[in-house]
């Protein structure tokens, strides 16, 4: 790790995702120490009127469970400055804060890091801010970094039009746009997974799989985001950028080798693979009960709830299609991949009914990789049942503390490592494939059916894993192992 100044600048320092997120992760940081006092100096910025102390008890409050002492360092190192997105006048300011600390420190370096936990319709503004009055300074060793949060434009138009202009401020290797899957433990250990393991390599391909499915559930609607959420949209939201990075590494082609450039370069590559989307293949859902928020107009028509097939057209994957799925107000809160095997071919025990291989990854919550098998059930009966090879990280890795998704993406931004960030050019390919699907969405017509909250989601979306060949498997249920 590089050594010297380093400022942590988080702009949207009152809003929710910094206090939720931004914050808790540099705590986190902080505590395991690789972020260090007299090294780091954290800004928040925003234009509310707030001191300093204003700003500490405001994030206290989202680090209940910390220790008091860590806590106390951390929070002193927290500077507030107030100032509006589009004016020189903050910036300026801000640049002076900065410089002043770099100033004091030693090492003569200046790293700056902004992190614009903002609506995406001020990112130029912001953006050009940063770049006419808060560049570190040339003479001084150092960089600038920027992370962007999603979403990136709205569709392919809108997204091209951003990337050109953040583009023109700063270079390629300067913009982290974060997507937070990524960050997860799981979801890091799928190249590892599909390239580390002889027993999966010769599996995974069109010979051998049937169906892959890759979900997100949530059982909480969009209470008090309903103003942001009805302009997106689940597609937007979860799919596009969640479901789809997943999605890239389950199914990418082996990189040459770890570089980002590397891994990127395969990401693209599957993303331009992916055929249009049929309107036939492809369910939504609004649940019931969504527009009862009063920011959300009577006649929206935008999903919660959408389940899409998309199809691969490669060597590897031709006819194996991808059910990507996502929705809120379920009736569980989960995320995982599933892989389903084909059929046994000539199958002597007749057990087809009672299921099919299946790999499942379950990102959260309880970190957990199973493989779902059939086996003589224990006894005299010559009987065959389902169950599993089981790693539960819970029980495997006891004293294991996982990371949180953004607090590992953060470090990865010190350390100028863009593997796991979107890449212009992959945001691009994965905009191509939902931008036609969006405006038809949006022009009405396809129509989203309604759903009760609390339930699986339209009976339609399990119709239609069905027809493309997902099987069910009855009477089996997987049950987190838990220490005794
Ligand atoms: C965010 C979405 O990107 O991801 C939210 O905007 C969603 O709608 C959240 O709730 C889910 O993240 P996680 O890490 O809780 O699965």
């Amino acid at each position: 790790l590089e050594q010297g100044c380093l400022s942590i600048i988080v702009l949207g320092a009152s809003g929710d995702l910094a206090k939720k997120k931004t914050f808790p992760a540099l705590y986190h940081l902080f505590e395991q120490g690789f972020i260090q006092a007299g090294e780091v100096h954290i800004f928040g910025y925003a234009r509310s009127n707030l001191s300093d102390e204003g700003l500490r008890e405001r994030i206290r409050g989202y680090l209940k469970g910390a220790s008091e002492e860590h806590l106390t360092e951390f929070l002193q190192l927290i500077k507030y400055v107030s100032g509006s997105y589009d004016s020189g006048e903050g910036f300026d300011k801000l640049n002076k804060e900065i410089s002043a600390v770099e100033m004091s420190n030693k090492s003569g370096s200046s790293r700056r890091l902004f992190y614009l936990a903002l609506p995406p319709s001020v990112y130029p503004s912001v953006c050009k801010m940063i770049r006419t009055y808060c560049m570190n300074p040339t003479s001084r060793a150092g960089w600038t970094r920027v992370i962007v949060e999603k979403p990136f434009g709205k569709d392919l138009d809108s997204a091209e039009e951003l990337s050109s202009q953040l583009g023109e401020l700063f270079e390629e290797d300067q913009l982290y746009r974060i997507d937070h899957y990524l960050g997860k433990e799981l979801v890091q250990n799928l190249l590892v997974l599909r390239f580390a393991n002889r027993l999966f390599l010769p599996l995974w391909n069109r010979d051998n799989v049937d169906n892959i499915q890759i979900v997100f559930r949530e059982d909480f609607g969009t209470d008090g985001r309903g103003g942001y959420f009805d302009q997106y949209g689940i597609i937007r939201d979860i799919i596009q950028n969640h479901l789809l990075q997943v999605f890239c590494l389950v199914a990418m082609e082996k990189p040459v080798s770890l570089k980002p450039e590397h891994i990127r370069d395969e990401k693209v590559k599957v993303l331009q693979s992916v055929n249009p989307i049929k309107d036939e293949e492809v369910v939504l859902g609004q649940y019931q009960g969504y527009k009862d928020d009063p920011t959300v107009p009577d006649d929206s028509n935008t999903p919660t709830f959408a389940s899409i097939v998309l199809r691969v057209h490669n060597e590897r994957w031709e006819g194996v299609p991808f059910i990507l799925k996502a929705g809120k107000a379920l009736n569980s809160r989960k995320a995982e991949i599933r892989v389903q095997f084909k059929d046994v071919p000539g199958d002597i025990f007749r057990c087809k009914k009672q299921g099919r291989n299946e790999f499942v990854i379950r990102l959260q919550p309880s970190e957990a990789m199973y493989m779902k098998l059939t086996v003589k059930k224990p006894g005299l009966e010559m009987a065959t049942e389902q169950s599993e090879l089981d790693l539960s990280y819970g029980m495997r890795y006891q004293n294991v503390t996982i990371p949180e998704a953004y607090e590992r993406l953060i470090l990865d931004t010190i350390r100028g490592d863009q593997q796991h960030f979107v890449r212009r050019d992959e945001l691009k390919a994965a905009w191509q494939i939902f931008t036609p699907l969006l405006h038809d969405i949006d022009a009405g017509k396809l129509k989203s059916v309604s759903y009760q909250p609390g339930s699986r989601g339209p009976k339609e979306a399990d119709e239609l894993s069905e027809k493309v060949g997902y099987m069910q498997t009855h009477g089996y249920i997987w049950i987190p192992p838990t220490l005794a």
